[in-house]
């Protein structure tokens, strides 16, 4: 749950490129307009504000069905018709006066990202917000043409180039572009203001914020000197107190903002050299641990600010956020309006993150639709407090003839937009209780992530060997998380069926009984003295004995365990048999961003994109299932031992301070 990216763009901290824009003192000094910096907490207004008239909808929300609409593209027209395409469409629309959206379609990686990995099932629309927008469009194929010749030709007949500008099109898509202006980070117009006493007006220019890995977020309205400090390879004892303006080039951006932040500057401006673009200004491997405490950005060089400069005349520069419509939305297999989430650096990485959950969702409403016995639990049930959301159901009389059990579950918000959504991710646990005087009562029978500020998670999870814990026809449900997170709104169906057989000349066999095992606690150096070996028994008539684990760490304690750090969990049986399940993804950086495909909700408002321990944002937690028969004595009675540990780098956990911890559930089940 580290590191909750709140949509407040800084006020201080990027540079960007932009056609250089002079606008008139007057202008320039409307700090209402302009001013982003009001915490995420006041945009939950906004939008309370707004659905509270929501009677006269401005325009349509996400979810709605999109309308027919066509335009003309380079090549001839583009024609939208519900249900004609075979996958989803997404729209983009370009504007030279975002830094953020000039890198983005300059930096080779990027590009290459889209030409590479958009999916096979989605088409593109590109548009331009501009008066240039015909050059802007043919830039635009130019570049990605260039990339794609020798790499993937195909794609180019699904990316869709018109020329007209956004303001003209004349139909619904500027209205949608519009209303759902964002205000997260990739969205909004970041500017570098430029005042010097000599200029009747003052000089504003697009910057790009550098990316977050190494740089701590702040907000500073304040104005600063701006002091060269040429290219930054060196500190300066010059730019204490100032804002360091350097040029590109001889080091790394890393190295630039971390000599300046020795030098005591209180921020950095890097300049492009003359031709080239804006960058992503990010950390390259271990650079990336080192978190720097002064905000930093990229600019175009400004002919008038280096003449200012070199004359000795002193020049003082702000940072703002100018409010823009939305650069992107998606219209899903199904013809719905889809909200693309948080761009958080400029890659169309992004672009086919949110169409690969896209071709998830399609995939995930055909398995819906086969057979099954469906109890519904939760319809749109607010979950929030200690209490969480409750219910209880029936079950089916005949609950032996299934032998799957599904969870069909998703979190959504209390609006229709993202913004209302939760900000932070948290564990969700879901209980079941069908005998209270049973063995069972409270076990954990689901577990997820909460997705940060995005409402579209929903999820298929497997946990048919937990169907003994069904051991009445009357069971009581509860999921929540900790009681202090924003409200979720809860769906939650009992999908109960057939499994689907390949081999019918292996008995099918059902799970009859369940033995609790072990759960986590607090991972330090005490963490594996609680666990004792367990005595264990197989039933007479067993003929296959399953571990099933549930296991994810959480917390950041100096070794930045449980999150993000690679824990191993050993179930030792007969002192022969170490069944292990490590977390090597935990802590790289694009970890998550691999799960998208199985479910991860994609492009959220924070730090989903890195590997956790045993979970992604948004995603449920898949359970750990091994067959241990043959590691089985079934002769005797209680003749195997169980025991479980949890190592950290293969030894007892020994954090210096603030332990994390692991939550688990651990069970033998015993099928006949
Ligand atoms: C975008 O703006 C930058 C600087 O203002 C300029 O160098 C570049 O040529 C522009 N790109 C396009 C496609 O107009
Ligand atoms: C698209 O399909 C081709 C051919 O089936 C396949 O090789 C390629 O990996 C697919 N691309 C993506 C991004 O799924
Ligand atoms: C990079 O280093 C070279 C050699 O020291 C120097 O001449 C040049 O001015 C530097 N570049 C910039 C942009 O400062
Ligand atoms: C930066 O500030 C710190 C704390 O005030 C001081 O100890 C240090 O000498 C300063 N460094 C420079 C290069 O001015
Ligand atoms: C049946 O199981 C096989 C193998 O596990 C799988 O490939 C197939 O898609 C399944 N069929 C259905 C209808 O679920
Ligand atoms: C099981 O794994 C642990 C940790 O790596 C190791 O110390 C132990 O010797 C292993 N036991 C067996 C029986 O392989
Ligand atoms: C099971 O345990 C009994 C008693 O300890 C032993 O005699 C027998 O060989 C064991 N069987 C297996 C398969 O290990």
């Amino acid at each position: 749950m580290l590191l909750l990216l709140c949509s407040k763009p800084s006020m201080l901290w990027l540079l960007a490129v932009v056609v250089t824009a002079r606008v008139s003192e007057a202008a320039a000094g409307k700090p209402k307009l302009i001013d982003y910096g009001s915490a995420c907490e006041s945009r939950d207004n906004a939008v309370s504000l707004r659905s509270s008239t929501a009677s006269t909808p401005d325009g349509p929300e996400p979810g709605d069905l999109a309308a027919a609409f066509s335009v003309p593209t380079l090549d001839g027209e583009f024609s939208y018709q519900p249900g004609a395409l075979q996958g989803p469409l997404i729209v983009h629309a370009f504007s030279n006066k975002s830094g953020f959206l000039e890198c983005m379609w300059s930096s080779e990686s990027s590009l290459i990202s889209l030409v590479e990995e958009l999916p096979n099932s989605t088409q593109v629309l590109f548009l331009s917000l501009d008066d240039s927008a015909v050059s802007d469009v043919l830039w635009m194929r130019e570049q990605l043409q260039r990339v794609a010749m020798h790499r993937n030709k195909e794609v180019l007949s699904r990316l869709h180039f018109s020329p007209v500008p956004v303001f003209a099109l004349g139909n619904w898509i500027p209205n949608v572009l519009y209303y759902w202006r964002c205000t997260g980070r990739g969205c909004v117009f970041s500017q570098a203001v430029f005042k010097s006493e000599g200029w009747k007006m003052p000089i504003i220019i697009k910057r790009l914020d550098a990316r977050y890995d190494w740089l701590s977020p702040r907000r500073d309205p304040r104005s600063y000197q701006l002091v060269d400090a040429g290219d930054g390879c060196e500190p300066s004892p010059s730019v204490t107190g100032a804002l360091a303006w350097l040029s590109e080039g001889n080091c790394s951006f890393f190295t630039k903002v971390q000599n300046m932040a020795k030098s005591n500057a209180s921020a950095v401006l890097v300049y492009a050299l003359p031709g080239n673009p804006i960058q992503d200004m990010n950390c390259v491997g271990d650079e990336c641990d080192t978190t720097l405490a002064i905000p930093a950005a990229m600019v175009h060089l400004e002919v008038s600010v280096a003449q200012a400069l070199e004359f000795g005349q002193p020049v003082y520069v702000s940072f703002q956020n100018t409010p823009s419509p939305n650069f992107f939305m998606g219209i899903d297999h199904q013809g719905a309006l889809a909200e693309m989430g948080w761009f958080i650096y400029p890659s169309f990485s992004f672009i086919n993150w949110q169409a690969q959950w896209f071709d998830f969702y399609a995939a995930l409403q055909t398995k819906l639709q086969s057979p099954a016995k469906v109890v519904p639990v939760f319809d749109k049930v607010q979950m929030q407090g200690a209490k969480g959301a409750v219910a209880t159901v029936d079950l089916p009389i005949a609950l032996s003839d299934f032998d799957v059990l599904e969870l069909d579950a998703s979190l959504s918000c209390p609006g229709r937009r993202d913004s209302s959504c939760a900000h932070w991710d948290h564990t969700v646990q879901l209980f079941v209780c069908c005998d209270p005087l049973g063995p069972y009562c409270n076990t954990e029978l689901g577990r997820w992530i909460t997705a940060f500020r995005r409402g579209i998670g929903r999820w298929l999870t497997d946990v048919s060997p937990l169907l003994p814990l069904l051991d009445s026809n009357k069971c009581s449900l509860t999921m929540k998380t900790v009681p202090w997170a924003m409200p979720w709104v809860v769906s939650l169906k009992l999908r109960f069926s057939v499994g689907n057989r390949t081999d019918y000349t292996v008995e099918k066999l059902r799970p009859f009984r369940v033995m609790p095992l072990y759960s986590g606690g607090t991972f330090d150096k005490n963490y594996n003295k609680r666990f004792r070996p367990t005595k264990v028994s197989v039933p007479a008539s067993t003929k296959k004995v399953e571990l099933y684990a549930v296991i994810t760490a959480h917390g950041y304690d100096d070794n930045r365990c449980g999150e993000f750090c690679v824990t191993s969990h050993y179930f030792l049986i007969n002192d022969a048999f170490n069944n292990t399940l490590t977390f090597d993804s935990a802590g790289t950086p694009l970890g998550c961003t691999l799960r998208v495909k199985e479910g991860a909700v994609p492009n959220e408002h924070g730090t989903w994109l890195y590997g956790r321990a045993g979970w992604c944002d948004g995603l449920q937690v898949d359970p750990w299932r091994t067959d241990i028969t043959k590691q089985l004595n079934t002769s005797e009675l209680e003749s195997n031992t169980v025991v479980y540990f949890g190592l950290f780098q293969g030894k007892d956990p020994n954090p210096a301070k603030d332990p994390g911890y692991i939550i688990m559930s651990s069970f033998l089940v015993f099928y006949k």
